[in-house]
């Protein structure tokens, strides 16, 4: 069974998503992580961001491992855990260069797609998971928020994070990446036909995730 999620920055799909994946007994894929992971070791590696040629030059000399646990995906590189530092506002801002880059996009998916085969049950999230990596897929999610609400919330996690930041400048870093994900020719961000679409403004993330658990159990029993 494979579930995805996707939608634009900070509107909860990563939460929404593990706690489903948990409620199902599945294995949660955080593709966003994927990108992240990569942008970490062409910045490591010190490659020019804007060659495609050396960030798949990168991708063929490191060891990526995503691994599906409790608290969300492990990530590893080359044998050391980069979970935590891929969550660097830089890395963030960053990623844009990968996810722009159409060979890094059509190996990660090919790597999405290698995952999935692993695992019986999964709920993966990202920008191009219903359209690009799995449009089979049993179920299609697309998650929306107000874009105050969405600053409002990353706002708050980065200030458990002791980084605090002017909202103002939060929402325009937001803004910036859902333009750079809309308009990129190759797996946009965008919701599939066939996606159902879920507006979580006035939502908290339990009340999302029992919405979502709704439309599973309900598409589930209809198979039945
Ligand atoms: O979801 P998250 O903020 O971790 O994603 C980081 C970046 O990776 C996004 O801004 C987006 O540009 C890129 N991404 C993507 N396709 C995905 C997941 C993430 O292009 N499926």
């Amino acid at each position: 069974m494979i579930i995805t999620i996707d939608g634009p920055a900070a509107s909860g799909k990563s939460t929404v998503a593990r706690k489903l994946a948990a409620k199902l007994n599945a294995d949660f894929l955080d593709t966003g992580a994927m990108y992240r992971a990569v942008t970490y070791a062409a910045i490591k590696a010190g490659v020019e961001l804007t060659s495609p040629y050396q960030i798949l030059e990168t991708m063929n000399n490191t060891q990526f491992e995503f691994t599906s646990s409790v608290g969300g995906m492990r990530v590893q590189m080359d044998g050391v855990d980069i979970t935590e530092e891929i969550r660097n506002p830089h890395i963030t801002a960053s990623a844009r260069f990968i996810a722009g880059s159409s060979s890094a996009r059509q190996r990660l998916v090919q790597m999405q797609r290698k995952f999935a085969e692993g695992h019986g049950r999964i709920v993966a999230e990202g920008r191009d998971q219903g359209t690009v990596a799995f449009p089979h897929a049993d179920i299609k999610f697309y998650l929306t928020a107000d874009l105050d609400e969405r600053a409002k919330r990353r706002l708050g996690e980065l200030e458990a994070k002791g980084a605090g930041q002017d909202i103002e400048r939060v929402k325009e870093a937001i803004e910036k990446r859902d333009e750079s994900d809309r308009k990129r020719s190759d797996g946009p961000l965008k919701a599939a036909d066939d996606a159902i679409t879920v507006d979580t403004t006035n939502l908290t993330i339990e009340q999302v995730v029992e919405k979502l658990l709704a439309f599973v159990k309900e598409k589930c029993s209809a198979n039945q």
